[in-house]
């Protein structure tokens, strides 16, 4: 089996044939990820650049881990100090890399469109590792390993994407995947944070209102209030943020059903999330977490040999 694709770009280029290949192959190396030792040879001798031009924690370290975990050999580069920061252009500073023989590129970048620019230059794999307010394939995919895991399928689950939904490249990826794969989705939020084309355009239900959200839903994915990414204020204040749109735990117990919380990280404790939420019982935002190692794996495996 093989991908119908040479890049991961977006899941909006993906089949559901080649999303299930990729979960699927996940599970193979979630398993690995169990034994001992922890490290399979199918990357040998290939070499990937992890290309960082926006900050990232969980993304950066976890694709870097699945490298490793695969024997490939891995080249981290970050803007700061680097001749980005001189004003090298982004093609330059990529055919500079590639030039030294590395066979693939993970990349983040604040520009929405940049790794689709790079697809059409370089004759490298690309992985998208999240451009600006576009898409964050690998991300939507661990979401959909974890909710795979704990529900057995995505097939008519019902999912709420809360929070922050103009500024998110998760929400945009989820909503792809989610669409993809017959689940049902409902996005909730402030209508400031909800462009008003989304509804009628991906077909998801919209709500302003948290509780019928959480009523309705199986899965709540929590999205981090973006405040660096809003030029003017879309709402009065983060404390106000919080009693209307962040989740209590008090409010989750009130429910008369479980939920499960999911949030992609780095959180905002306090705004969209509380504490005693996210380390609580409802959530399972570190298995996500643990998930991405897996799921990246699968994903670099796949693009790295596409007869696989
Ligand atoms: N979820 C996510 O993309 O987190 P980072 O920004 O830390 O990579």
């Amino acid at each position: 089996m093989a991908l119908s694709t040479k890049h991961l770009l977006g899941i909006k280029d993906l089949q559901k044939e080649d999303i299930e290949l990729i979960l699927h192959t996940a599970l193979q190396f979630k398993e690995v990820l169990q034994r001992p030792v922890k490290k399979v040879p199918s990357l040998r001798d290939i070499t990937i650049v992890n290309l960082f031009y926006e900050n990232s924690t969980r993304t950066r370290i976890s694709f870097e881990l699945a490298e490793k975990r695969l024997s490939a050999d891995t080249i981290n580069f970050t803007v700061s100090g680097s001749s980005a920061a001189k004003g090298e252009t982004l093609l330059d500073t990529v055919n500079n890399i590639l030039s030294m023989k590395v066979d693939m590129v993970v990349m983040r970048h604040s520009a929405s469109g940049a790794p689709h620019f790079l697809s059409k230059h370089i004759p490298a794999a690309i992985i998208n590792a999240g451009d600006g307010i576009n898409e964050h394939p690998t991300q939507a995919l661990l979401d959909a390993f974890s909710m795979t895991e704990k529900f057995g399928s995505l097939k008519g689950l019902k999912v709420a994407i809360i929070g922050d939904i103009m500024h998110s490249r998760v929400a945009l990826s989820n909503i792809y995947l989610l669409n993809k794969m017959g689940a049902e989705i409902m996005l909730a939020g402030p209508p400031t944070l909800i462009p008003p084309y989304i509804k009628e355009a991906f077909g998801v239900k919209v709500t302003y209102n948290l509780n019928e959200a959480l009523h309705w839903c199986d899965v709540a994915n929590v999205l981090r209030i973006q405040l660096e990414r809003q030029n003017q204020p879309l709402f009065s204040s983060l404390r106000e943020y919080n009693l209307s749109y962040g989740i209590h735990r008090n409010t989750l117990e009130k429910l008369g059903k479980k939920i499960v919380i999911m949030h992609p990280g780095p959180i905002n404790r306090g705004v969209e999330l509380d504490s005693d939420v996210a380390d609580g019982p409802f959530s399972i935002i570190l298995h996500q977490v643990e998930n991405g190692v897996a799921v990246r794996m699968a994903a670099l495996y796949l693009l790295s040999t596409p007869n696989a």
